[in-house]
This record gives structure tokens, C-alpha cells and sequence, in this order.
């Protein structure tokens, strides 16, 4: 699992990650805190994208500068929570495409049912990093995982704010090459799936709804 899976250790994440999970941070607070929480976390998932040179004039001399090679990102988002993860991201990546993906639980099945989606072209091309807070039990995340899939996503990330085991073991058996950044890996799932220690529903505390 540690290769597959990667907490995201600053001192600002973990400190801001206490904020949001305390009850009694209103929802003004805790969305701006998503926001610069998805910064940071933004840092750390593309710690790793490919640099080349290109050359550029300083006020001074010339020389050969970093730039990304590429390959271009997008952004998938996981309906609803997903969203307040974006902001942040777009901030430090302005040029990523964007992408959505609805989800619901069958309540028959018990399986993720897909609602809505719509996605930048050209997945096959490009890096693509889903964007869900929680990882919970994960068969979401892996469902949207295997939607890209077979629309041609072949460099996948998976990007959340709290992790439970339980999730992170699902999307490393189901999805094995796509790794997982997170800023925590907390204990376990309640019997109602909610993150223990957990924030509570993610959705509900940033949008202020119940
Ligand atoms: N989704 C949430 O919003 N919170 C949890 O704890 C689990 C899933």
C-alpha cells in the first residue's frame, strides 16, 4: 500500500485539517479552508509532473528556464463534494480542463449508478486527477475510476482530503495503478460509512445544507 498511497504531511495541511474537522467551524470558514487546503494538496499531487527547458530572456542574459512538458491535466470531480476541492486546484492549475462525474447508490444494488458526466476530450492524452474529499468505502471513487477508464484515461491520480482504510484498500484492489493522495489517513468507517474521526458529511459542511 505505501507505494499506492501518499499522506500529504505539511504542517499547514494537517493544521488546517484540524479546522475543518472541529464541529463547531462554520461553513464560511470551513469552505475557506478547502480552498486553501486544495492548494496545498494541489502542491503535493503534481510534485512529480514532468519539467523541460525552454529558453527566455531575463531582464539580464538569456537562459534555458523550467517549464512543464506535459502531459496536460484534468480535473475530474466526484458530484457533489468533489466541487470544493476544484477551486483550490484551478487556482495553482488555471489551464487544467475540468471534468464531472455524478454518482448515486442504487439501493437495490447497492452499487454506484452514474447520473451525470461530462468530461474534457482527449482523456487518453492527458494526466487525470479525481477530485473527491472523502474516500470512504471507496466504491465510488473506483466506479469513477473505471468510467475514465474506459473513456481512454490511462494516467490517473485520485486526490482526497481524508482517506479511511477501507477505501484506500478498495481503490488499491480495484485500481491498483492510480495512486492516492490524501491529507489523512484516519481510523475506519461507522456503520453509516462516515470517515471516524472523520469531518462529518463533506457536501453538507461546505454547501451548508443538512
Ligand atoms: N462522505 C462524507 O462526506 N463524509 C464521510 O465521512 C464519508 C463519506
Amino acid at each position: 500500500m505505501a507505494d499506492h498511497l501518499t499522506i500529504a504531511t505539511h504542517p499547514l495541511v494537517q493544521h488546517k485539517l484540524t479546522l475543518m474537522r472541529k464541529a463547531d467551524t462554520p461553513t464560511a470558514q470551513f469552505r475557506q479552508l478547502l480552498r486553501e487546503i486544495s492548494q496545498l494538496l494541489a502542491y503535493e499531487v503534481t510534485r512529480d509532473l514532468e519539467l523541460t527547458t525552454a529558453r527566455i530572456t531575463t531582464p539580464l542574459v538569456e537562459m534555458d528556464a523550467p517549464v512543464l512538458a506535459g502531459p496536460k491535466l484534468a480535473l475530474v470531480s466526484i458530484l457533489r463534494a468533489g466541487n470544493g476541492l476544484l477551486d483550490g486546484m484551478l487556482d495553482l492549475i488555471p489551464s487544467a480542463r475540468v471534468g464531472f462525474i455524478g454518482l448515486y447508490r442504487d439501493e437495490v444494488t447497492l452499487k454506484p449508478v452514474e447520473y451525470y458526466a461530462k468530461l474534457p476530450a482527449g482523456l487518453e492524452t492527458r494526466r487525470t486527477i479525481v477530485v473527491d474529499p472523502m474516500l470512504a468505502t471507496g466504491n465510488s471513487s473506483a466506479a469513477a475510476v473505471s468510467m475514465l477508464k474506459a473513456k481512454g484515461a490511462r494516467d490517473i491520480r485520485f486526490l482526497c482530503l481524508l482517506a479511511a482504510p477501507e477505501g484506500v484498500a478498495r481503490m488499491a484492489q480495484a485500481h491498483p495503478d492510480v495512486p492516492i493522495t490524501t491529507g489523512a489517513l484516519d481510523e475506519r468507517l461507522n456503520d453509516k460509512g462516515y470517515i471516524v474521526p472523520g469531518l462529518g458529511d463533506a457536501g453538507d459542511r461546505m454547501f451548508g445544507t443538512k
